[in-house]
């Protein structure tokens, strides 16, 4: 069972991957009637494009608004872009292929949502997409660790959404799946990352210390306070953090060197917050409410 899915994913992998390195020309005129083939050559991955049902999947996996701004890395077609604006976001799709850039703004314009949807042809590894709200990709295993480190430093809460391949040990908050009954046949699953707010090392509170270690979006550390020390374990969703230190529940937001919440335990209710170690802190214990 798992060797059959091995087989599979690399035999995914390898259609992907296998035109990637020859290379095609990128200088040629684009033309009104260019038509791509499934399999194409792209500078770093083949054109394969997302299953329709699976993009609308991906858009609601990522919990996609009219407030956000997607970007599509490697945008093929222009499909996930276009569907981002007719859901009323703004799209920028970054493909190296200057037909399919051309071809992709043909169908935005065919939409009505030019205004929405744009396109740049651009490599994705030297394009700054930190303004994106949602990324969205349909890369290379290779490439999402190439990218992971950039992706890390994105805004706390930023939503990434891959089809079918994972970011290494950072594990996904998510998967969803198109149905075969949907119409998807191959590439049908999709993962979501929350970019976790930076909470590694130790954090002053009033009456204690808070020292957290951070995987991805996990967290394990100790709390000191009171002469005891108690055993910190949690997550981070984006900038909420909540973790468990004994019998007590913390729950809060981290904003940059700060984090501020709410402790609930068999003591009752109450409120707390902390500053990284070296500025100045204030918490209050759990009151009864
Ligand atoms: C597997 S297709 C995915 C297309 C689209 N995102 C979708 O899901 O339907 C990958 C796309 O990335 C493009 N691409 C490959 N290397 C690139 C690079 N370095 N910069 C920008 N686009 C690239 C390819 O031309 C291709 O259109």
């Amino acid at each position: 069972m798992i060797a059959s899915r091995f087989l599979r994913r690399t035999f995914l992998t390898l259609c992907l991957s296998v035109f990637a390195a020859a290379g095609f020309a990128q200088d040629k005129p684009a033309a009104q009637d260019y038509q791509p083939e499934v399999g194409q050559s792209g500078k770093d991955v083949v054109w394969v494009p997302t299953p329709q049902p699976l993009v609308d999947r991906m858009l609601e996996l990522g919990k996609l608004t009219a407030k956000d701004y997607l970007i599509d890395l490697g945008s093929g077609d222009g499909r996930t872009v276009i569907t981002a604006a007719k859901r009323g976001a703004t799209a920028l799709g970054i493909e190296y292929n200057p037909d399919m850039v051309a071809l992709s703004q043909r169908a935005a314009t065919k939409e009505g949502v030019t205004a929405r949807a744009k396109f740049v042809k651009a490599d994705l590894f030297e394009t700054d997409f930190s303004q994106a709200t949602v990324i969205t990709m349909f890369l290379l295993p290779d490439i999402n660790l190439k990218l992971r480190p950039k992706i890390l430093d994105l805004k706390p809460g930023t939503r990434i959404v891959s089809n079918s391949f994972t970011m290494g040990e950072w594990e996904h908050d998510r998967s969803v799946q198109a149905t075969e009954k949907e119409g998807c046949q191959s590439y049908c699953t999709a993962y979501l990352w929350i970019v976790p707010a930076k909470v590694d090392g130790a954090w002053k509170l009033p009456d204690g210390e808070l020292t957290l270690k951070q995987s991805f979006q996990m967290i394990t550390g100790t709390l000191k306070a009171g002469g005891k020390e108690t055993a910190v374990k949690g997550r981070l969703n984006g900038d909420q953090i909540s973790f468990k230190a004994g019998e007590a529940q913390y729950t809060g937001r981290v904003s940059g060197n700060a984090i501020k919440g709410a402790i609930k335990s068999g003591a009752g209710a109450g409120e707390w917050s902390a500053e990284r170690a070296g500025k100045s802190a204030a918490a209050s214990a759990p009151s009864k409410s």
